[in-house]
């Protein structure tokens, strides 16, 4: 493989640089802190899209770097000869508050060193490389999420561009202080032709324990596990705390405590891997001596299987009702995201396993519990995913999320065998 490829040495530790440089880039208010946070379109998004077109332009050989409509950057790495199938692959480099360095961003660096190593030795391939980092993954900004994934499947919503982000700043709005178009058309345009493509794979971090528990830096995905996402309003009336009986409130905090109980027992008695979380709690203008009036929540309910997902998601509307008829309270509940589980395409998946084993590691499979942008692909395209042991005993979503040098090593290599067999089919 050495000699293939012409490796060059520390390629874990151009993966840990890269990751670092990028880190430097933080929304306002975290930074400050030392905090890494990228949401959608901001001033760091913005900076973080530029850095990674530079490197691909500049270190690592891209044929074409471009930035599109929603804010993907777009690297395209040349077949030996023209009019061949693609090969398309790549991860997020937004993340969500008070992150990590890896979530989304390992999968996109690492790609970019295959294509350095490639470019370095003169080698073409005989299908073309597209690489994307995606702008948008993890619903921080706006409601909608997985948005530049979406766009390439001709899934995104044009209602997206009217969403308002906390700032009251429209979606559309964003995407012109941005440079980028922030028209329907642009962005249906960047649909891709299924019959053009191969696949897509995609490496991440694990951003689990299992891998690790394991003692492997390798493990092979064989289904995305299924979401469904709501944001919600418990409306009660907003009295005084003092002087109003206990008896006679209606207070819409708990009523949200009442589902947060409820969800949390609801999950854990069912297997299925069913796992439910209200993330976001508010009490819109709350004082600590006013009954809540109003308590916003969020949503997220996920299992390793629809049906297991639309039993949970059943069940917690119904529980919402009834609390809340019980409490005499009004509810609202929109729906932001639905994904079906996303089972891996069983070649790709073959071709994975074949590259890990390559490495001379067992071959351990596992489902995601994460969402990933391999989950709205899959709408199109036959799709696998790599997932690469995280440090710290797997945490992410996390500052505390690390990914050693020598397990990024051995994803470039896992990468470089996948293409390398690809090549030789
Ligand atoms: C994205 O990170 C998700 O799985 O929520
Ligand atoms: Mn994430
Ligand atoms: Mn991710
Ligand atoms: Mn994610």
């Amino acid at each position: 493989l050495n000699d293939k490829f012409g490796l060059s040495p520390d390629m874990g530790n151009q993966v840990w640089d890269w990751a670092e440089s990028l880190a430097v880039h933080s929304d306002p208010g975290f930074k400050e802190n030392g905090e890494l946070t990228v949401t959608y379109l901001s001033a760091a998004h913005q900076a973080c899209a530029a850095q990674l077109r530079q490197w691909m332009t500049q270190d690592c050989g891209f044929d074409e770097v471009s930035i599109d409509a929603v804010g993907n950057v777009v690297g395209l790495y040349r077949a030996q000869q023209a009019g061949a199938q693609r090969l398309l692959t790549g991860s997020h480099y937004d993340t969500v508050r008070r992150a990590g360095k890896y979530d989304g961003r390992l999968g996109v660096l690492v790609t970019m060193l295959c294509v350095r190593e490639l470019h370095a030795s003169g080698r073409r391939l005989p299908f073309d490389l597209e690489v994307i980092a995606f702008a948008e993954e993890e619903g921080q900004r706006y409601k909608a999420s997985f948005l530049s994934a979406s766009a390439l499947t001709g899934n995104f919503d044009a209602a997206w561009l009217d969403e308002l982000d906390a700032e009251g700043v429209a979606m559309r709005s964003a995407m012109q202080a941005a440079g980028l178009p922030g028209d329907i058309a642009s962005i249906q345009a960047l649909r891709r032709d299924p019959a053009r493509y191969l696949g897509f794979v995609e490496l991440h971090i694990e951003q689990g324990p299992v891998l690790t528990e394991l003692d492997l830096p390798l493990g092979v995905v064989t289904s995305i596990n299924g979401s469904m996402r709501y944001l919600g309003e418990v409306q009660g009336l907003a009295a005084h705390a003092g002087t109003t009986p206990m008896g006679r409130r209606l207070d819409a905090a708990c009523a949200v405590a009442e589902l947060i109980l409820y969800v949390e027992q609801r999950a854990g008695t069912h297997k299925d891997q069913v796992v439910g979380t209200v993330g976001m709690l508010e009490v819109p203008a709350g004082s600590i001596n006013v009954i809540p009036g109003r308590c916003r929540f969020s949503l997220d309910l996920r299992a390793s299987t629809d049906a297991a997902r639309d039993a949970l998601d059943a069940d917690v509307r119904a529980a919402l009702a009834v609390i809340c008829q019980r409490r005499g309270l009004q509810w609202t509940l929109t729906p932001t995201m639905k994904a079906d589980a996303a089972p891996s395409d069983a070649r790709w998946q073959a071709r994975w396993e074949a590259a890990v084993a390559a490495q001379g590691l067992p071959v351990h499979r596992l489902p995601s519990g994460a969402g990933h942008d391999a989950m709205m692909l899959h709408r199109s395209l036959p799709q696998a995913m790599l997932f690469v042991r995280g440090g710290n005993g797997g945490i992410s979503h996390n500052p505390l999320e690390q990914v050693s040098n020598d397990d990024a090593e051995l994803a470039v290599r896992a990468f470089q065998t996948l293409l390398d067999n690809l090549a030789k089919e």
